[in-house]
C-alpha cells in the first residue's frame, strides 16, 4: 500500500520500514555509498554489472532485479544516462509499488527529465557534489528533485550521505550538477596551464604546488597532490577523466553553447580511467607542432619568404580584412609581400603564441604580433601529414590599429 505522502503516516513509515536499500552500481561512488549506508545501520544489498562486491557489511546480489525486489529505496550510482535507462528498464517490473528510486548518477538534463517522466512520483533525481572521501565522511552536497512525498521518503538516506539541497525538477538538478562540474573542469585546465608555465620556467614541481596551494586552486591542489607529483600515484583514481569528459560533453550538448573544456579535459594523451588530476599534468604541445609557427615568426623577423614556404602548406591561403576590404592571398601572393630583409623597426616588434590546441592530426593556434602601431591577431589551422609533418594549412588575421 502506498502511504499518503508528506503526512504523519509517512514519518512513521520512514522509521519503521524504510531500511532496505538496493545500491545499483558499485563503482567508486556506488561502492562507497553502499559501505557508508551499511555503516549507518541500513540493510544494504548491492549489485553491479561486473559482479564486483562492495566493501563492508553490504550483501551482494547476482542480478539487479533480485537486489531491488525487497528494497524500500533503490539508489543508482551508474556511469551515465544510457546505463541508468538500461538498468532501470531491467528492474522496473521487480520494483515494489512503494519503492523510491534515487538516482545519484551525473546524467544530462533531458535524460533526467525522461527518467522522471517514466518513473513518475517515485523517482528522485539526486546528483551529488563531492567525491569518494566526501561519501565516506557523509559530507556530499546533494541536489535533490522529486515530488515532496518521494523526497521526504528518500531524505533520511540522502542525509546519511550528506546535506540535501532541493532543486526545482530533475532537469534542473542535472543541469546544476553539470555547471558545478564545469567549475571543476575549468580549475583542472587552469592548473594544467599553471604547471605548464612552471615547467617552462624550470620551477620544481613540489615548490610550484606549495605556492599554488596558497591561491585560488589551493583546494584542488591539496586534494590532488599525490596525482600531481608525476610518476604512478599510490592511490586509486577518485573521479576519472572519462567521467568528467562525459559531463562536459553532456553540458555542451545540453546548452548548445561552445565549451572549451568539452575537448580540453578529455585529451587523448591521458588514460580516461586516470584521476582528473592527471589531466592537469599533460605536457604542453611539443616542438613538432610549434615548428611551423616558429618558421612563420622567422619569416616576419627576417622578411625572407623562404621561412613562410617552410611554415605553410603550398595550398595555404591567408585571409583577413585590409583597409576595409576582404583579402584572400595564395601563399605565392603572401610571400610576394615580403622584401627579403627585416622591417626597419624589427628590434621593436614582438610576436608570441597565445594558444594551441592539438586534436590528433589537426591543431588550431592563435598568435599576437605587435608591429609598430599595429597589433595582429593571427588564427591558424595546422595539419599533420605523413609527408610534411606539421604545417600551417590556413591563416586568418585581424589587424587592430
Ligand atoms: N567519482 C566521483 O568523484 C563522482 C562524484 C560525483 C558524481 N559522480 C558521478 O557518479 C556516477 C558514478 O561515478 P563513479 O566514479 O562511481 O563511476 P565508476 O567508478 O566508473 O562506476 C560506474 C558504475 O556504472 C556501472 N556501469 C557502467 N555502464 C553500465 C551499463 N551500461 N550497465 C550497467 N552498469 C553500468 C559500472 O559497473 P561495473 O563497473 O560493475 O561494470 C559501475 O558500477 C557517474 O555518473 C559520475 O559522473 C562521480
Amino acid at each position: 500500500m502506498r502511504l499518503p505522502q508528506g503526512s504523519w503516516c509517512t514519518t512513521v513509515a520512514l522509521m519503521t520500514t524504510q531500511n532496505t536499500i538496493a545500491v545499483l552500481g558499485l563503482g567508486r561512488m556506488g561502492g562507497a555509498m553502499a559501505a557508508r549506508l551499511a555503516s549507518r545501520g541500513y540493510d544494504v544489498v548491492g549489485w553491479t554489472r561486473s559482479g564486483r562486491r562492495a566493501p563492508g557489511a553490504v550483501r551482494g546480489a547476482g542480478k539487479a532485479h533480485e537486489a531491488v525486489a525487497r528494497a524500500d529505496v533503490v539508489l543508482l550510482a551508474l556511469f551515465d544516462g544510457p546505463a541508468c535507462q538500461e538498468v532501470l528498464d531491467d528492474v522496473h517490473g521487480s520494483l515494489r509499488t512503494d519503492t523510491v528510486v534515487v538516482n545519484t548518477s551525473t546524467i544530462g538534463p533531458a535524460e533526467a527529465a525522461r527518467l522522471a517522466r517514466q518513473f513518475g512520483p517515485s523517482y528522485v533525481h539526486a546528483p551529488v557534489l563531492g567525491s569518494v572521501p566526501a561519501v565516506a565522511a557523509g559530507a556530499l552536497r546533494i541536489l535533490a528533485a522529486a515530488n515532496p512525498g518521494a523526497l521526504a521518503r528518500a531524505r533520511p538516506v540522502l542525509e546519511a550521505l550528506g546535506t540535501v539541497r532541493d532543486a526545482a525538477d530533475a532537469a534542473t538538478a542535472a543541469a546544476l550538477k553539470l555547471i558545478a562540474n564545469n567549475g571543476l573542469a575549468g580549475a583542472v585546465l587552469a592548473l594544467r596551464d599553471a604547471l605548464r608555465q612552471a615547467d617552462a620556467l624550470g620551477l620544481p614541481r613540489d615548490r610550484t604546488l606549495d605556492i599554488l596551494e596558497l591561491g585560488g586552486l589551493g583546494g584542488l591542489v591539496a586534494r590532488k597532490r599525490p596525482f600531481l607529483l608525476g610518476g604512478a600515484p599510490a592511490v586509486p583514481a577518485e573521479f576519472t577523466i572519462g567521467a568528467l569528459g562525459k559531463d562536459m560533453a553532456l553540458l555542451a550538448d545540453a546548452s548548445n553553447t561552445p565549451l572549451r573544456s568539452a575537448t580540453g579535459v578529455a585529451d587523448e594523451a591521458v588514460d580516461p580511467e586516470a584521476d582528473i588530476a592527471a589531466a592537469a599534468t599533460v605536457p604542453a604541445a611539443g616542438e613538432a607542432v610549434l615548428a611551423p609557427l616558429r618558421a612563420y615568426v622567422r619569416g616576419h623577423a627576417t622578411g625572407d619568404p623562404a621561412h613562410f614556404r617552410a611554415a605553410f602548406l603550398p595550398s595555404a591561403h591567408v585571409e583577413g580584412v585590409r583597409d576595409g576590404a576582404f583579402v584572400s592571398w595564395s601563399l605565392d601572393e603572401y610571400c610576394a609581400l615580403f622584401p627579403g630583409r627585416p622591417a626597419p623597426d624589427e628590434p621593436h616588434r614582438s610576436r608570441r603564441v597565445d594558444a594551441i590546441d592539438v586534436h590528433g592530426s589537426v591543431a588550431t593556434a592563435t598568435m599576437t604580433l605587435t608591429h609598430g602601431t599595429d597589433t595582429f591577431t593571427d588564427v591558424f589551422l595546422l595539419v599533420h601529414t605523413a609527408h610534411d609533418g606539421w604545417r600551417i594549412a590556413n591563416k586568418a588575421y585581424h589587424r587592430h590599429t
